[in-house]
């Protein structure tokens, strides 16, 4: 087999500084799955299993991970990597003259700092715990305790503020030296460490009284809880959790090598994300019905039981700090992914220096994130469709802009750019030997993916 062509081709006026690529098979899955391993597994994951009903929502959620995510992921890398370029000038690239696919990219660029506006401050939250379980115990297995202290926090303006402002600045630092090392190096020795924290964590919430009843939530489907609206939530989660819909993932495919296997890799990504998950679920569900908890207890769930889990056990002071400090790494992956994509746009598109635009976007998300900084206190009653700005931005992100981009994608790729080329792409030029499976993405792609997205949006937003 020939296994030659290992360098990184580079898009017409683009310097090899600037997409400079991943220096190993290994360093591209580390850096993908930074950025789908987030706070989306550690706190979205269970809070939205919690509030929707536990297990009927869990197989959604897989179902639609695995025939929308899946091929949609695979085409958003396979098409960042033929066009190497960011999201805008791929798909003008890739698409025939005049057609506007590229708006895609542009959606792509607005979803990013709706996102970014409410994750940083969900960082931020995550960021303080650091602070406190270093100053002292937080630990407790009393709700009211550990409610009170989260909302002692959420609801103090000036510290939700700064908070976000120096997560904001510590990402645009970061981006500022560029991407191999800043997110490879920091990826790939900590996420098996959060694995591994993760598991000790299952171990110690398997062994509370009422496990059993935790565990039946998270896997005893009940049916009567699926509601469209339901659908809808864990689809948005399915492309939240692998940062697909908006480009992110073509702007990771445009660093990929091009002996990268697409579909394995996707696959490894997505396993290890769901695993992730899982153990973030089974850490957290026992202790909720041990402890009394309210399982719908919303964004707080995840800051309300984890001390109670570690106040089980010895040294849970300290195995909480090293708890949330690889949550902030894991965050940390996921942010600087999602600020590469409008980094790029604005680099390559509108010509600022890498260093401007990354000044510019960090200003500009210090502004509308303030929004949703302030969503638990001062602005509070500033609500819109019933919403307050931060369940606003989250919910028109991961309901309405992701799965749309998902629909264009799919679409983009099953009629547009056509089977041929898809394979070609797939395949790695004829270096691999993956028709059938090709075929069988294509034809989701094509059929399946866009018409299910489709339905469940317009059903879930109650058109019909
Ligand atoms: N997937 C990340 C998480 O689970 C969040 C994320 C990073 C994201 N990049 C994205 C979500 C792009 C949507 C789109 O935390």
């Amino acid at each position: 087999m020939n296994k030659k062509n290992t360098t990184v081709r580079h898009a017409p006026g683009l310097t090899g500084l600037s997409r400079a690529g991943f220096s190993s098979g290994f360093g591209v899955l580390a850096a993908t799955l930074g950025s789908a391993v987030g706070l989306g597994n550690i706190w979205k994951f269970p809070y939205l299993t919690g509030a929707n009903g536990g297990a009927g929502f869990l197989l959604v959620y897989l179902l639609a991970t695995l025939l929308i995510g899946l091929p949609v992921m695979i085409a958003e890398i396979t098409l960042g990597r033929q066009a190497k370029a960011n999201p805008i000038s791929a798909l003008q690239a890739l698409a025939p003259k005049g057609q506007p696919w590229w708006l895609i990219g542009a959606a792509g660029m607005l979803a990013a700092f709706l996102i970014l506006s409410f994750y940083s401050e969900v960082v931020a939250w995550v960021f303080a715990y650091v602070v406190k379980a270093m100053r002292g115990s937080i630990l407790s297995s009393d709700p009211r305790v550990t409610e009170a202290a989260f909302s002692a926090l959420i609801s103090d303006p000036l510290q939700s503020l700064l908070w976000q402002w120096g997560v904001l600045v510590f990402i645009g630092s970061i981006l500022l030296l560029g991407v191999t090392k800043g997110i490879e190096a920091m990826t790939k020795k900590l996420l098996p460490v959060l694995f591994l924290l993760l598991l000790l964590l299952c171990v110690v919430s398997l062994s509370l009284d009422k496990a059993a009843e935790g565990l039946a939530f998270l896997f005893k489907p009940d049916f009567s809880k699926i509601s469209a609206s339901v659908v809808l939530t864990a689809m948005g989660l399915a492309f939240f959790k692998l940062s697909i819909g908006m480009g992110t993932m073509m702007t990771y495919g445009s660093y990929f090598r091009d002996d990268q296997n697409i579909p394995l890799t996707t696959l490894r990504v997505m396993s290890a994300d769901l695993c992730v998950s899982m153990l973030a679920g089974i850490a957290i569900f026992p202790a909720v019905f041990t402890f009394g908890f309210a399982p719908a207890a919303g964004p707080a769930l995840v800051f309300i039981t984890i001390p109670a889990v570690f106040s089980q056990i010895p040294l849970g002071q300290g195995l909480m700090l090293a708890f949330f400090l690889l949550a902030a790494v894991a965050a940390t992956g996921a942010m600087l992914s999602l600020m590469e994509v409008p980094v790029v746009i604005l680099h390559e598109r509108f010509g600022l220096s890498r260093a401007r635009a990354t000044v510019f976007t960090v200003l500009l998300l210090i502004l509308l994130g303030a929004s949703c900084a302030l969503s638990n206190s001062a602005l509070a009653d500033f609500k819109l469709f019933g919403l307050t700005m931060f369940d606003l931005f989250d919910f028109v992100s991961s309901n309405i802009i992701l799965p749309a981009g998902g629909i264009f994608i799919a679409l983009f790729v099953g009629w547009v750019w056509g089977f041929k080329k898809f394979r070609l792409a797939l395949g790695n030029h004829g270096q691999l030997h993956n028709e059938k499976l090709a075929r069988a993405v294509f034809y989701l792609l094509r059929c399946v993916s866009p018409l299910l997205i489709l339905i469940v949006m317009l059903k879930g937003l109650n058109f019909f």
